[in-house]
């Protein structure tokens, strides 16, 4: 089956119990068991589990093409819980163009829970595979990035991560499963944020993983979230499932509006290049074709100008809502230094947009007047 039609269905299941065709919303924090303390519903304390959180982790294993998936209370507590199910002494090599926060997870974590770490640019894959002749139990991967949206081959990623016997993480938030699945690519662990595209509507929180197989690795994992507990909330969980049947439709919609307005800006003479996978001027075009049906709905573009011009074009949008995060039905637009603040590596021309469903024409002219 295609995946627009997975999509739709998964964790739409009748509710046996009362043929309710949307999911119940199970809040219960505690499950009736057996004298013995055995769990004869299969459930006992919602921070170990619940019905809520299991239909999204079935959803997001079926559409990741994974076998297990862990849902989380955000992306970073996604990533985290990677990070502190290591064994102590773990290495992990990180992309320099991560989302920020982990680099800053990496920066400000890592030494004190015992564990090493390496940031390195995988433009180049030789920087990669000169890394990995030190061990390293994780690679950790992001494409496209955010916000300079870099694209690394995948298949090429885990084929040099398997060699050095580390595990390969992909951040693939910005593509989401409907454009990109890197499991099915080689990788062993994708990491969603589902705040963004798989929510969708910008009003849920929430991450999650998908492993490719049944590893030690998820099951250390597992342990870390029962235990430390950045378990989805029931309902946060049911917004993000219902985000999942809207999504492939949604992002055909994302692409179309992201292609036309960064066809467009490409022309502007105000501005100095525009960063989309799907131009041909891309240096990730041709393997972003490779690994995506589609390129997604994010997109920055630089200003040929000053950080003042930037901001000033950013002041002066009028459809674009001034906000940060990505992936919801609205047009969103930042001057992505500014956000990101002290010690940022992100160009202070550069404008991040998150493009939203509107008609084209109306966003391609609210940047027109913007650039003035
Ligand atoms: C690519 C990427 N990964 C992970 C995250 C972190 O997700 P969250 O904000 O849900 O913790 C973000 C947030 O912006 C992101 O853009």
């Amino acid at each position: 089956m295609n995946f627009e039609t997975i999509a739709t269905h998964i964790g739409g299941e009748v509710d046996e119990e009362t043929g309710a065709i949307a999911p119940p919303i199970h809040l219960a924090t505690t499950y009736e068991l057996a004298p013995d303390g055995s769990q004869f519903h299969g459930y006992r304390y919602s921070r170990e589990g619940n019905p809520t959180q299991s239909r999204l982790e079935a959803a997001l294993a079926a559409i990741e093409s994974g076998a297990r998936s862990l849902a989380f209370g955000s992306g970073m507590a996604a990533g985290a819980a990677v990070i502190q199910a290591l064994p102590a002494g773990s290495r992990v090599v990180f992309t320099d163009d991560s989302y920020y926060a982990f680099r800053l997870l990496a920066g400000d974590f890592m030494t004190r829970w015992g564990l090493e770490y390496e940031i390195v640019s995988m433009r180049d894959l030789e920087i990669v595979r000169a890394a990995l002749r030190k061990p390293a139990a994780l690679v950790w991967g992001e494409t496209p990035s955010n916000p300079l949206m870099n694209v690394v081959d995948i298949r090429e990623l885990a084929s040099i991560a398997r060699a050095a016997g580390a595990s390969l993480l992909v951040d693939s938030t910005f593509a989401t499963p409907a454009l990109q699945r890197p499991l099915e690519l080689g990788a062993d662990i994708v990491l969603q944020s589902t705040t963004k595209y798989l929510g969708g509507h910008s009003d849920v929180g929430g991450g999650a993983l998908v492993f490719g197989s049944e590893s030690d690795l998820y099951r250390q994992v597992l342990h870390v979230r029962r235990v430390i507990g950045g378990v989805a909330s029931p309902f946060n969980s049911w917004l993000v499932l219902r985000g999942v049947r809207s999504l492939a439709a949604r992002m055909r919609v994302h692409c179309e509006n992201a292609m036309a307005v960064a066809t467009w800006l490409e022309k502007h003479p105000r501005v100095r290049c525009v960063h989309y996978p799907g131009l041909a001027s891309h240096p990730g075009h041709a393997i972003a074709a490779s690994q995506m049906s589609a390129f997604g709905g994010m997109l920055s573009f630089e200003i040929a100008g000053s950080r003042e011009e930037a901001i000033a074009v950013v002041a002066a949008v009028k459809l674009f809502v001034r906000a940060t995060s990505l992936g919801g039905v609205e047009s969103l637009i930042e001057h992505r230094a500014s956000i990101e603040g002290k010690g940022t590596t992100v160009p202070e021309t550069l404008i991040r947009c998150s493009i939203g469903l509107e008609h084209q024409r109306d966003l391609i002219a609210d940047l027109e007047q913007a650039l003035g």
